[in-house]
């Protein structure tokens, strides 16, 4: 299993950035943790975190092919972006959609999700445990 971790526009900003919220381990943090989860269940995990959306755009078409799974954590662009959902839809393996807080408990613009209308499982709320779960549900 090849499986690719993606994660959007200010998660490189993890450990810093509202941290009641999402929580005080960087995203190196979580990239390594995930990578050793997914190794040690016999899968390969790449990382790539993104400010840029026409780069992950870019990153979902190579992995048509390759990619047997995709963990993403859209972040902002849940609520605003049909070209990410559009490009999803053009992957033909499974999605995982990833969020560290629960987005039905925060503002109302936070509850609709594009990419949750291709995903075929979607975790909210467990913080950067959601990525570990992500793993052990495409490896179950
Ligand atoms: C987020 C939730 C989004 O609403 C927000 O824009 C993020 C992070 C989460 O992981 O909880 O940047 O996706």
């Amino acid at each position: 299993m090849n499986l690719l971790l993606l994660n959007g526009p200010n998660l490189n900003l993890l450990g810093q950035r509202e941290p009641d919220i999402y929580g005080y381990e960087t995203l190196a943090d979580i990239e390594a943790t995930t990578q050793a989860h997914a190794e040690a269940r016999g899968a390969a995990l790449t990382a790539l975190q993104t400010n840029h959306e026409g780069e992950m755009i870019d990153r979902i078409h190579a992995a048509r092919g390759t990619v047997d799974a995709i963990i993403i954590n859209p972040a902002a662009w849940s609520h605003t972006s049909i070209a990410l959902l559009d490009a999803l839809n053009a992957f033909e393996g499974r999605v995982v959609e990833v969020h560290l807080s629960n987005i039905h408990r925060r503002e109302a613009f936070r509850h609709h999700s594009y990419i949750s209308a291709r995903a075929d499982a979607v975790l909210a709320g467990m913080g950067a445990y959601g990525y570990l779960a992500a793993v052990d549900w495409l490896m179950r």
